[in-house]
C-alpha cells in the first residue's frame, strides 16, 4: 500500500523528492499543487480549532534561528542526539537503536552473527539469514530462532562480529557514539565560533522564550496555551518511511501552561488527549488505525511526569503519531535560569507567584498529511468498473468541488458553467474541467478525493435549469436548482 500512496503522491502531484532533477537529498520533500492545498487545509484546521475557536489559547510564529543559548538552556545542545553507528566499508551510517543483532545457535554452539534494521518484518529476515548462514558453513543440527538484541545494548567485543547490514560482512561497524541532530549555520560574516546558530529541532521553545511577552502584552490568564505551527529540522541519521522521518518537517505544537501541584496536571493531560484523539478523527483519520502509547517510568525524560503518545498504523506499523507529554516548569526554570529573567507568573486569584507547569500536545504535520493520506486510500468498482479514490474529508480536501460542463463546444452550456464555477469558487477551492468524458472527468476526480462534482448538461440549459451534484463515495448523483445546490453545498461544506 505504500508504494501505491507513493507512486498517487507523485504521479497525481501531492509529493515530489525534494531537488529530484539533481538525483534528489535524502529526507527533504517537496509538495506539489495538491499536496500544498492538502496541507495548508491541515494547518487550517488545527489553527481554527485549537486557535480561534477557543477562548485559552493564542498564537505565536517565532523565529527559525534563535540566540544559541536557547539550546544550551533546553538542553539541546548537550543531549538532542541519537545513537549513531558507521560502516566503514559502504560509508552508510544507521541509527544504533533501529539496528539489531543476534547469534546464530545451531545445535547449541555459535557459529556467527546476522545483522537487520528495525521493522516489522525483522524476526522473518533474521531467522532467514540464520538459516542461510547455517547452509554457508555447512552446520549440522538444530538452528535456533535468533534473539534480536539492539546494537546499542551490545557488548564491545561483539561489534567486530557483527555483519553490517550494508554489506552482510562483519569487521566494518564501529562503535555506537552520539550524534546531535541540530543543524548548525553561522549568522552573519565572521563564520567563527561565535556565530553558531542552529535551526530550531522543534517550536516549542520558541513559545518558551515568549511567554513572558506574551502574558506581558496579552490578557491570557491561567490555565492557557500558546500555540504555534511552523518548521522544524532535524539531521536525522536514517530519514525514512516517506514524509514520516524527515529532516525538514512542519510542527504544530501547543504549550498549556497551568498550575502547579500534582493533583492538577492529570485531569488537563487526560482532557488533551482526548481533544487530541476527537480532532484526528473529526479530520478523517480511521478511528480503528489509532492507537495510544503510554510511556513507562523507564521512558519519560528526568523532568517529564508523563507522557502519551497518539500511534497511527501505518502501512509500515505503528508509530506515533503526536505526543501529549506533561512537562513539569523544566522548560521554564531552565531558561529562567540560562537568561536571568523572571519567568514566574503571579496567580491573582491565589495571590502568589509560581513558575507554570505545563502539557505539551505536539504533532508533525507531515505525518497527519501522511495519516490522512493512508485513512482516505481506497479502491471500489462502480458499475464494474474498478476505481481509486481518496476519501479525504471534505474539510482537507485540495478541491471541494469540480465543475463539469457536459461537452465543451456548446457554447451556452460553458458560459453556464462558467457561471456556476465563479459563485462557488468565491466560496470553496473549485476546479473547472472540460477535457474528456465525463466519466473520465469524474475519476480523476475521486483518484484525487474531491467530494462533489457539478455537472452542467444539456437539460440545464434547454429544459429545467438544474445541474447534477455527484458524490465521490457513493457515487450517487442527485439532480438540484442553483439555489438547491449552493444550500446544499453549504450545508456540506461548512465546518
Ligand atoms: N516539543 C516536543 C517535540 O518536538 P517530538 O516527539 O520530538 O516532540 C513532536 O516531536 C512531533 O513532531 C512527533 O510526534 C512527530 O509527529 C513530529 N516529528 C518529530 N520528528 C519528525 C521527523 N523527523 N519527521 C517528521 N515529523 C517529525
Amino acid at each position: 500500500m505504500m508504494n501505491e500512496i507513493v507512486g498517487l503522491c507523485k504521479r497525481r502531484g501531492f509529493i515530489f523528492q525534494s531537488s529530484e532533477i539533481y538525483g534528489g537529498i535524502n529526507g527533504f520533500f517537496d509538495y506539489g499543487p495538491l499536496g500544498v492545498e492538502l496541507r495548508k487545509n491541515i494547518k487550517d484546521a488545527w489553527w481554527q480549532d485549537m486557535v480561534q475557536r477557543r477562548e485559552d489559547i493564542v498564537g505565536l510564529d517565532s523565529a527559525i534561528i534563535q540566540h544559541p543559548q536557547v539550546w544550551k538552556s533546553s538542553g539541546h545542545l548537550d543531549g538532542f542526539s541519537d545513537p549513531m553507528v558507521d560502516c566503514k566499508a559502504s560509508k552508510l551510517r544507521y541509527r544504533a537503536d533501529q539496528l539489531f543483532y543476534g547469534k546464530v545457535i545451531v545445535a547449541g554452539e555459535v557459529i556467527g552473527y546476522v545483522s537487520v534494521l528495525e521493522d516489522a518484518t525483522m524476526q522473518d529476515q533474521a531467522d532467514k539469514a540464520a538459516k542461510k548462514l547455517k547452509k554457508k558453513v555447512g552446520a549440522e543440527g538444530d538452528l535456533s530462532p535468533v534473539e534480536l538484541v539492539v546494537y546499542t545494548k551490545a557488548d564491545p567485543s561483539e561489534y567486530v562480529l557483527i555483519p553490517s547490514p550494508a554489506t552482510g560482512e562483519a569487521g566494518s561497524l564501529t562503535p555506537p557514539r552520539e550524534f546531535n541532530l541540530m543543524f548548525k549555520t553561522q549568522v552573519g560574516a565572521m563564520s567563527d565560533a561565535s556565530d553558531n546558530a542552529y535551526l530550531r529541532p522543534e517550536t516549542a521553545q520558541g513559545i518558551f522564550i515568549n511567554f513572558k511577552n506574551v502574558t506581558d502584552s496579552s490578557r491570557v490568564k491561567l490555565p492557557f496555551g500558546i500555540a504555534q505551527i511552523g518548521k522544524a529540522f532535524r539531521n536525522e541519521i536514517t530519514p525514512r518511511n516517506f514524509i514520516f522521518r524527515s529532516r525538514e518537517f512542519e510542527q504544530m505544537e501547543m504549550e498549556y501552561f497551568i498550575p502547579p501541584g500534582d493533583d492538577v496536571w492529570p485531569k488537563y493531560h487526560k482532557e488533551w488527549i482526548e481533544w487530541c484523539r476527537n480532532w484526528l478523527i473529526s479530520i478523517g483519520l480511521r478511528a480503528d488505525l489509532i492507537g495510544e502509547d503510554v510511556h513507562g517510568e523507564g521512558d519519560l525524560a528526568h523532568y517529564s511526569k508523563a507522557c502519551t503518545d497518539l500511534t497511527f498504523h501505518f502501512p509500515f506499523g505503528e508509530q506515533e503519531l503526536w505526543g501529549i507529554a506533561v512537562r513539569g516548569n523544566y522548560d521554564l526554570t531552565k531558561h529562567q535560569e540560562g537568561s536571568g529573567k523572571s519567568l514566574e507568573y503571579f496567580d491573582e486569584a491565589q495571590k502568589e507567584k509560581y513558575i507554570p507547569h505545563v502539557i505539551e500536545p505536539a504533532v508533525g504535520v507531515d505525518r497527519i498529511l501522511l495519516a490522512t493520506l493512508v485513512s482516505a486510500f481506497a479502491e471500489d468498482e462502480i458499475n464494474g468498473e474498478k476505481r481509486s479514490l481518496l476519501k479525504f474529508h471534505p474539510r482537507i480536501a485540495p478541491y471541494k468541488v469540480a465543475v463539469l460542463p457536459l461537452v465543451k463546444n456548446k457554447e451556452e452550456l460553458m458560459s453556464k458553467a462558467r457561471e456556476v464555477f465563479e459563485y462557488l469558487s468565491k466560496r470553496y477551492h473549485c476546479f473547472f474541467d472540460a477535457a474528456g468524458a465525463v466519466g473520465r472527468r469524474y475519476r480523476r476526480m475521486d483518484e484525487i478525493g474531491t467530494p462533489y462534482c457539478v455537472t452542467i448538461d444539456f437539460d440545464t440549459i434547454e429544459k429545467d435549469q438544474k445541474v447534477t451534484l455527484r458524490d465521490r463515495d457513493s457515487a450517487t448523483q442527485v439532480r438540484l436548482s442553483l439555489d438547491e445546490l449552493y444550500k446544499t453545498l453549504d450545508e456540506k461544506l461548512n465546518f
